[in-house]
């Protein structure tokens, strides 16, 4: 059912005392940002093929090209801004002991935002990294262009993201277990969970004793795990949940 402005009890209660929460995002939460999401109507694999565009084979193959369509991508995330929702969980994260960030999305937008413990599972487009050294490089080191730069070392850079097929960065996910394993109150946020591992998480958080929520405007692949399902933009709940948060934290 659409959110219709009201939080439970037992959602702003369980938040208020909770220790530790973990946030789980993905491309929905920047669609308000102006940021196109990958698998709703129009998204970014309705009219492009991951599989030209987002794995090795693809780079190793017409790396110009690869590195072109990551470029077009840098230079639209550049031109937005954070939301309202990437500012509220910046917030919730002052509200709360211990609070983890996990993101699917490379954009940068939350740590635009504030957020400070992000952890990315995906990688972050603002990085490059080296196909020979493996070295990382900040994006001013490697500035936006039509032909794919090359490393000191004579290696292609590539962006530093997670294409299909590619290990999840190892330091990463352990994190992000962790803090699902041990999180009080779990939430989703615009992600469809039909990418692995991440859309595990909910799962092991549930099986961890945490009390999970779905923020969607449509319920993802992984909503029978969660606890409650609040329907509608992230751009909007978020703010109003925060919101709620707080207030009865002063009030406590
Ligand atoms: P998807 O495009 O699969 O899903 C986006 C989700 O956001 C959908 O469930 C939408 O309903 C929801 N959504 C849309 N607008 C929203 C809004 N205003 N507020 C909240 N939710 C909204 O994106 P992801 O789940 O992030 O991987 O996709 C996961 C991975 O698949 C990405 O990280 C990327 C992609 O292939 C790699 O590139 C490795």
């Amino acid at each position: 059912m659409h959110f219709d402005g009201v939080f439970s009890d037992t959602l702003v209660s369980r938040c208020v005392r909770a220790g530790s929460i973990a946030v789980s995002t993905g491309a929905g939460v920047s669609a308000e940002s102006g940021v196109a999401t990958f698998r709703d109507p129009g998204g970014l694999w309705s009219k492009f093929r991951p599989e030209e565009l987002a794995n090795v084979d693809a780079f190793l193959g017409n790396p110009d090209l690869v590195w072109e369509w990551y470029s077009w991508r840098r230079s639209v995330i550049s031109s937005v801004a954070p939301n309202p929702g990437h500012y509220a969980l910046a917030e919730l994260e002052t509200l709360v002991a211990d609070f983890t960030l996990i993101t699917q999305n490379v954009d940068n937008l939350h740590r635009r935002a504030g957020s400070i413990h992000v952890v990315e599972l995906h990688g972050n487009i603002e990085r490059s990294s080296c196909t020979g050294c493996g070295r990382a490089s900040a994006p001013d080191e490697a500035p936006p262009s039509q032909r794919v730069p090359h490393c000191p070392c004579g290696g292609l850079l590539r962006p530093d993201v997670v294409w299909f097929g590619e290990m999840l960065p190892q330091d990463a996910v352990r994190e992000a277990w962790d803090a699902a394993e041990r999180a009080d109150v779990f939430l989703s946020v615009g992600t469809s969970g039909e990418v692995y591992p991440a859309a595990q998480l909910p799962a092991v958080a549930r099986q961890g004793g945490a009390y999970t929520v779905e923020i969607n405007p449509r319920p993802s692949a992984v909503a029978h795990q969660m606890h409650e399902i609040l329907e509608g933009p992230s751009g909007i709940i978020l703010p109003a949940l925060v919101k709620a948060i707080r207030r009865q934290k002063q009030c406590a």
